[in-house]
This record gives structure tokens, C-alpha cells and sequence, in this order.
């Protein structure tokens, strides 16, 4: 079924190959300077799409057996996940029921039971309180309602997601649109972390619009990735969720040949982004590897945090190290030094006021496509979620 959709999708790059054409917008879109400076409208999206939608957290390759934890800190929210004892992702609050400290420290390991270093209550791998310290003097607690916050949170294509805000769930399989289906066939279930790496950076959405942007290649980074890099994009979607693919001119002589010789490494060539924050590219250091870059807002309308994280899909101690950690200097490089800088540049650039808007091309479609939903999820009141990801938000790209 998710090749089937691989296929129809290829044959649309070819097509756009044959003909020498690439995806358009019917027009050019402004979007107004001060989704990307005002501080207001960025604490909406902060709340409605950071703290309201699935955002990629970790690997399931992080969680390799029962009672596997990561503690760490999204967006400001503690959290804690674990793999139960029957081999569940389950995600938490990572904040104590008895008077709020962190019970975990932010790192992974193998526990079967957590322990709040202020006064040692004790919580199992299913977030439920096991005990309170000195109960008989402490007074009664009823351990059925004081155990860890649950966040939902959903194992998918070797990742795991979850929503920062409590709830008693949330439905994954209407945000995804199918396209987790369609990740799975990256593999990275079977994948190593062979690395990991952050980089600062300006506005969240200044940030991404790059990710979708492939008419900066040649141009923005001809001395790093060089001028022969093409500049063309087609945009596939699945909802918010976009896949952005270079119609290559050789996709041309893939016309005549039978579907089944066509390679798989070619069906999933390009950039697959999961909205809102996710970015997951392709490269090859003696072999492929993954970088998957996960952005989330600073502290400030005008920062943004991005966590690179690289993984590999050969057995543990057989990949390419050495070649990896080259590739991550150079990506790290270019992202903070190119991309990053530049984006730094139009958001102290759109603060001033100068210009009202900023253009996005026929040939951006999936710039615009993005901030249609973002647009869409601000908007968006509680009794909109999940439905509004079956909805047509638009501009149409062929
Ligand atoms: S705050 Fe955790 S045991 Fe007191
Ligand atoms: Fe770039």
C-alpha cells in the first residue's frame, strides 16, 4: 500500500522530469513579517501546535528493552519516557505528585522503578506510584490518583511521539494521514543513533521554511554543497506532513523501465518532513545514513533549538564512525553557518518593520503549504482537532 503510493508518486516525478517542468502554487503568497517577529501570534503557535500536536521525542532504537527510559526536556516540559514492562511507550510529566520536583535526572538507563530525590516516593515504568515514604507518619494517599502525568504518546516508524499537553489520548493514526506507514519503509526501527548534536537557530518557522526550500540550494550553498545542486522541487503530501523531491533529469529514462526495477533507494529519495518540526534527510558516509533534525522554539520568538540527530542502519560497531562524525561536522557547519546565519539575518531584517510581508514563489509551494497550516492550526479551536487533518487546508501544487 505505502509503495503503491511510492510508485504513483515517482511516476509524477518522472512526468515532471519527462517535461522538464517542476510543481507550482496557482500564486504567490505573502505571508505578513509579523508571523515571524510578534511575540503574541509566536505564543499562539507555541500553544496550539507545540503544545497541542504529536512532536517526534526520541528513537525507538533509544528503548531497546522492557523498562528502557530517556529522561529529557521539550519545549520546557519535563518528560519522562519509558518502555513498560510488556514493551509499551508510555510518557509522562516527569514531576513528582508530592510536591513537584523532576524524579528523574535528564539522561537514559534501565529502571524498573524511579525514586524522587527530594523525599523518595517511588514510581513504576507505568508512571504508578509504588510507595510514600514514612506513610504512616506522611498521612494516607490514595496511590490510585497520584500517580505520573500520562502524556499521550504513539511508537511509529521506529520514532516515538508524544503531545506535551495531559490528556487521555490523542488520535495519531488522524494526524499522520497514513504517512507513518509510509516512514516505516526508512527503517528506523532497525536503525542505531550513531549520533547527536543541536544547533541554534532563529524563528522556529524562519528556521523550517528552509527544510522546504530547495530553490536556496545552489545558491545560498554553493560553497559547501556546490552550484550543480538542483534548485527544482516537487512537494508531495499527506495532511500538514510534506516529502520534498528533486525531479532529477534521470528520472526520465526510468520511464520505459517496469515498476519493479525501479530502486527502492529511489523511492524514498529527498527530504520527509513531519509537521510541525521534523526534517529527515538522507547521506552516505560508505553506506547511508540519517540526519533527523528536530526544531523547537526558544525561549524567545526570535530563537529556535535544533536537535540533529543521526542514525544508522547498519549493526552496532560496523558503521562508517569516522565518516559519520565528518558528515555531522560538515552538516552541523552548514546548517548553523548557512542556513542558521541567513535565517538570523531576515528575522532581526523582518523585526525593523521595513517590509510588511514576505513572498513565497509558485515554486514554493510547500512553503506555502505549511503556512497554510499553521495558519489553520491557530486558528483552530479544541472541537477542530483531530478532524481538521482530513481537510483540504490547500494551496494546491501540481
Ligand atoms: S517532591 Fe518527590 S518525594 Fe517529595
Ligand atoms: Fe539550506
Amino acid at each position: 500500500m505505502s509503495r503503491t503510493r511510492l510508485i504513483e508518486i515517482t511516476r509524477r516525478h518522472i512526468a515532471h522530469a519527462v517535461a522538464g517542468t517542476v510543481d507550482q502554487a496557482p500564486g504567490i503568497r505573502s505571508v505578513p513579517a509579523d508571523h515571524y517577529c510578534d511575540s503574541q501570534r509566536w505564543q499562539l503557535e507555541v500553544d496550539r501546535i507545540f503544545r497541542r500536536l504529536p512532536l517526534l521525542l526520541a528513537f525507538s532504537t533509544e528503548f531497546p528493552k522492557p523498562h528502557s527510559y530517556r529522561a529529557l526536556e521539550v519545549a520546557g516540559v519535563p518528560i519522562l519516557l519509558v518502555r513498560n514492562g510488556k514493551g509499551s511507550m508510555r510518557a509522562f510529566v516527569n514531576m513528582c505528585s508530592h510536591r513537584g520536583a523532576q524524579v528523574v535526572a535528564e539522561g537514559s538507563g534501565e529502571a524498573r522503578r524511579f525514586l524522587c530525590p527530594y523525599h523518595a516516593w517511588a514510581y513504576d515504568s507505568n508512571g504508578a506510584l509504588l510507595g510514600v515514604r514514612n506513610s504512616g507518619e506522611f498521612g494516607e494517599v490514595d496511590p490510585s490518583c497520584h500517580g505520573l502525568t500520562p502524556l499521550p504518546v504513539s511508537e511509529r516508524a521506529g520514532m516515538i511521539f508524544g503531545v506535551l499537553s495531559p490528556a487521555e489520548s490523542f488520535d495519531f493514526d488522524a494526524f499522520f494521514c497514513g504517512y507513518d506507514k509510509v516512514l516505516a519503509l526508512l527503517g528506523f526501527a532497525d536503525c542505531q543513533v550513531v549520533g547527536r548534536q543541536a544547533v541554534e537557530g532563529p524563528n522556529w518557522k524562519i528556521a523550517y521554511d528552509g527544510y522546504l526550500d530547495f530553490y536556496h540550494l545552489p545558491i545560498l550553498h554553493r560553497e559547501s554543497f556546490g552550484t550543480e545542486i538542483g534548485d527544482k522541487a516537487v512537494y508531495d503530501a499527506w495532511g500538514p506532513h510534506q516529502k520534498v523531491s528533486m525531479p532529477l533529469p534521470y528520472l526520465a529514462s526510468l520511464e520505459k523501465k517496469p515498476e519493479e526495477e525501479w530502486p527502492e533507494s529511489l523511492l524514498l529519495a529527498g527530504i520527509w518532513t513531519i509537521f510541525p518540526h521534523v526534517s529527515i534527510g538522507t547521506f552516505d558516509a560508505d553506506g547511508p545514513f540519517f540526519m533527523i533534525s528536530q526544531l523547537f522554539p526558544g525561549e524567545r520568538v526570535d530563537s529556535s533549538i535544533t536537535y540533529q540527530t543521526f542514525l544508522s542502519p547498519a549493526p552496532p560497531g560496523q558503521e562508517n564512525r569516522e565518516g559519520i562524525a565528518k558528515q555531522m561536522e560538515f552538516l552541523h557547519r552548514v546548517v548553523r553557518d548557512e542556513d542558521y546565519a541567513t535565517g538570523k539575518t531576515i528575522g532581526r531584517n523582518l523585526a525593523t518593520g521595513a517590509k510588511a510581508n514576505v513572498l513565497f514563489g509558485r515554486n514554493e509551494g510547500g512553503g506555502q503549504r505549511f503556512h497554510s497550516w499553521v495558519d489553520a492550526l491557530v486558528e483552530a479551536g479544541e472541537s477542530d482537532l483531530p478532524e481538521i487533518f482530513s481537510r483540504d487546508i490547500g494551496p494546491e501544487i501540481r
